[in-house]
């Protein structure tokens, strides 16, 4: 018997990296899942296929997660098509590389409005529900290890990160009332669509092997494997953290030898 049996989740940004590696986990796991993306259609029905070839419900679902409206509409359409939402991965996320005296307003905006408005709007909307149906849920955000640090030429992602961390914990203390649970995971360096350009970069790869205490980056499926965690029951009393997943970055490393 699957970690997520008879439930159903909705998962932001669900067609291509972490996003679908998490969806096509949770299938496995027991879940009808909801595919989510704004642009890339074919990429969500792809990974719907896989999910109803699973044995599970699986539809891919339009809306821009800043968009209140299209949320509502999408949320609608969800909870009359495959049931209503038990566990929402808040996984969509753009990326600014940008010094943080050359970023534009409109370039901060869309970052800020992806990352952390959409965060809001698709929480605010799906729990709502939750509260209306009276049977719990649980909330998963995917925010970063820039949600916790600093990162050179991210102001407005970690900006969005940071506000993930806090949004999580706010959610958590005024939630646990209706038996919602809403977690964080903050990851480190994964390879994916949204990083590609790093891995072909020496630099980077000797950069990444010193300052990772595990000497690598990580693939999405790990990143899964903690989503899937905090949003079973196995983490039924984990609520308001954030987790990082980050082979040890963030827990530092000696920039001399001790030795
Ligand atoms: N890859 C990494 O190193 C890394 C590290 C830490 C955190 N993250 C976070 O993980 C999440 C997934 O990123 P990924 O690495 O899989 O990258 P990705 O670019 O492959 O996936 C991001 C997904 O979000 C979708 N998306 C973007 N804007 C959207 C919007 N307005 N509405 C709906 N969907 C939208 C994209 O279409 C895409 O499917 C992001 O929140 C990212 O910030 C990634």
């Amino acid at each position: 018997m699957g970690h997520l049996e008879g439930k159903m989740a909705l998962v932001t940004g669900g067609g291509r990296g972490i996003g679908r590696t998490t969806s096509l986990l949770f299938a496995r796991e027991g879940s009808n899942v909801a595919v989510n993306y704004s642009r890339s259609r074919f990429e969500a029905e792809q990974t719907a296929v896989e999910i109803q070839k699973m044995g599970r419900k699986g539809s891919a679902v339009c809306a821009d997660v800043s968009d209140l409206e299209a949320v509502q509409k999408m949320v609608d359409e969800v909870e009359g098509e495959l049931g209503s939402i038990n566990i929402l991965v808040n996984n969509a996320g753009v990326r600014d590389i940008l010094p943080f005296l050359q970023i534009s307003l409109k370039e901060w905006q869309l970052v800020i409005e992806t990352n952390l408005t959409g965060t809001f709007i698709c929480s605010q909307v799906v729990a709502r529900r939750m509260v209306q149906q009276g049977k719990g849920g649980t909330i998963v955000n995917v925010a970063s290890i820039a949600g916790l640090i600093a990162m050179p030429n991210r102001t407005a992602y970690v900006s969005s990160k940071h506000g993930i961390v806090g949004l999580t914990k706010q959610m958590a203390m005024e939630l646990g009332d209706h038996h919602i649970r809403v977690n964080a995971v903050a990851p480190g360096v994964v390879e994916t669509d949204m990083t590609s350009d790093y891995f072909g970069n020496s630099e980077f790869v000797s950069a990444v092997k010193n300052i990772y205490p595990l000497s690598r980056w990580a693939q999405p499926e790990e990143v899964a494997n903690l989503i899937l965690f905090l949003a079973s029951d196995e983490a039924s009393f984990i609520s308001g953290v954030t987790i990082p997943i980050d082979g040890g970055f963030a827990a530092g490393k000696g920039i001399i030898s001790q030795k």
